[in-house]
């Protein structure tokens, strides 16, 4: 954790490009960090999949939260960050510390902070004052049902190793694919300066 944190600090500090007309100050390429992510989170398995099979379940993740083609700028920023801090919340209880090894969701933990913290700024200006009401089929509303969905198999299965396991997987799985969803804000620069 100790020397982590440095390197950490450094691939936040260089991880995302100015989002254009948003006036945003992010952290330049998102990419390091989130390599860095996904390696903690393959880093934290314990169970074999394999033995898992039973347990498994369709979470109904949102595919179309993550196809940026749909989305205005600001809304896929509000995406990121509400896959962001709902996979920071999830892991972020007695139950996940129960079941992981701390030091990896330490780790994991700054991690995740630090992209929050990176997209924040941004975040408020990208919202404006009036738009944080969800609309029924907003995309962060999904969002939160589908981690709903997680909690609820969670306490279902009582939070086995196995629930953990393919729940691990499940994160992964939607934590990649915002790496889509990054590539296609910077794609995007510029969008809001003509709405
Ligand atoms: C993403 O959105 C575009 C435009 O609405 C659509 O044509 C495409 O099929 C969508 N892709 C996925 C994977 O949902
Ligand atoms: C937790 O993970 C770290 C880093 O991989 C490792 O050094 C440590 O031994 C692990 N601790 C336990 C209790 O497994
Ligand atoms: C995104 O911006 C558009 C146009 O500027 C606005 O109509 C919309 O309400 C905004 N959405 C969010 C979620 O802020």
């Amino acid at each position: 954790m100790a020397q982590l944190l440095p390197l950490l600090t450094a691939l936040v500090l260089c991880s995302y490009g100015p989002v254009g007309s948003l006036g945003c100050d992010l952290p330049h390429n998102s990419a390091p960090l989130s390599r860095s992510t996904l390696v903690l989170l393959d880093q934290m398995r314990r169970v074999s999949p394999v033995l898992c099979l039973k347990d498994r379940r369709d979470f109904q993740f949102p595919r179309e939260v993550v196809n940026g083609s749909q989305f205005q700028k600001n809304q896929t920023v509000s995406v990121l960050h509400e896959m962001l801090q709902q996979i920071f919340n999830l892991l972020h209880t007695a139950r996940s510390s129960a079941a992981w090894n701390n030091t990896l969701l330490e780790e994991l933990h700054t991690a995740l902070h630090q992209q929050l913290q990176g997209l924040e700024t941004c975040l408020v200006q990208a919202m404006g004052e009036e738009d944080s009401v969800l609309t029924a089929d907003s995309p962060t509303l999904m969002l939160k049902r589908y981690f709903q969905r997680i909690r609820l198999y969670l306490d279902e299965k009582k939070h086995s190793g196995c629930a953990w396991e393919l729940v691990r997987m499940e994160i992964r799985r939607a934590f990649s694919s915002t790496a889509d969803l990054q590539e296609s804000l910077r794609s995007k620069d510029g969008d809001l300066a003509s709405p």
